[in-house]
């Protein structure tokens, strides 16, 4: 038998079931359509979109992305279309596909994040929200929302009030002393998963010019230089909840989405592996299937199962 009709790869983040634990992360995969042309969207098991926000943004100025030995740094500055113009021009196109689409939402205040839920809530074709939470908070001085328990209580229940209609997944920021205090505020708060995590502040300066690498001067570090600590923080946020975690940082291989579904993820995103190879979303899925099938294994559970086996 093939391991494509043996393994069954679909997993449920609360209510809601996807295909396969693999899903492109926001930011590195455009609102989906850009990357119609080489990936199969049907065949993940969703997309996050590109952080959507009240108005629409230019961005920081260039260069914005920078390679370091394993690693990426970007400062792209939060560009994107506005609320109003993906609900108008790109969703109408996405809703051709069947694949779960993940509206990532952002603001610099906790209007912000309710103003653009509400443009988003009466429009079709969206699965669920994922709310960016490592922005600055203007109101509060520029702190991020993501590192203090109160502040994504605020954000959360903010966004839980507005959401009425489809989950609201909560992307915590990796830059806090304690992932399982923010995580269980985010999940009293109502979140209904937690995406785990974003990038890590960083820079890289030319030490010919003495200028930075990146035109925003400081931006944030991805790709495989993450990967471990990352790890971590999945398998903490997972002990410290019982909503789904979804993991991501680094996912290049198939081993590392072995790695994180074994630490507790539910599902894994892909983010900067798609820089190197668009198609990479794709290949994980199919890898992930002859994998399993190679372990004997048949459902995506049992990866869980065989590492609480041997760490309790
Ligand atoms: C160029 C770029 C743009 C990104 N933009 C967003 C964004 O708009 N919203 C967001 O929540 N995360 C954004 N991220 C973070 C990624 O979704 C992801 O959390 C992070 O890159 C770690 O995963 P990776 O190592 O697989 O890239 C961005 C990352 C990159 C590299």
């Amino acid at each position: 038998m093939s391991s494509a009709g043996a393994v069954d790869l679909s997993v449920k983040i609360g209510a809601l079931r996807l295909r396969n634990p693999i899903l492109a992360a926001s930011g590195t995969f455009g609102y989906g359509l850009e990357f119609a042309h080489l990936v199969d969207l049907n065949s993940l098991g969703g997309f996050v979109t590109k952080g959507l926000s009240r108005e629409p943004i230019e961005g920081a100025p260039a260069p914005r992305l920078f390679p370091t030995p394993s690693g990426m740094l970007n400062a792209v500055g939060l560009q994107n279309v506005g609320v109003r113009a993906f609900v108008a021009e790109k969703l109408p196109v996405l809703r051709k596909f069947d694949t779960a689409v993940i509206a990532n939402v952002f603001g610099y205040t906790l209007e912000d994040y309710v103003e653009v839920i509400r443009a988003l809530e009466d429009a079709d074709g969206l699965a669920g929200y994922e709310l960016n939470i490592s922005c600055p908070n203007v109101k509060k001085g520029g702190m991020q929302f993501g590192s203090d328990p109160a502040c994504v209580a605020e954000v959360v229940s903010a966004g839980r009030q507005a959401a009425s209609k489809r989950p609201l997944w909560v992307k915590l920021s990796p830059l806090v002393t304690d992932i399982g205090l923010i995580a269980r505020a985010a999940e009293e708060a109502g979140a209904d998963a937690l995406t785990v995590a974003n990038t890590y502040p960083a820079m890289a300066i030319n030490s010919r010019s003495w200028k930075s690498h990146l035109g925003n001067q400081t931006g944030g570090l991805s790709g495989p230089a993450i990967k471990p600590i990352t790890l971590k923080l999945v398998w903490e946020t997972r002990k410290a909840v019982k909503i789904p975690v979804l993991g991501l940082g680094g996912v290049e291989t198939v081993e590392d989405v072995l790695e994180y579904l074994a630490v507790g993820a539910s599902a894994v995103q892909v983010g900067t592996a798609s820089f190197a190879d668009p198609r990479a979303s794709q290949r994980l899925v199919d890898g992930l299937s002859k994998s399993l099938f190679e372990r004997k294994m048949f459902t995506v559970n049992e990866i869980r199962d065989r590492f609480l086996a041997e760490n309790g």
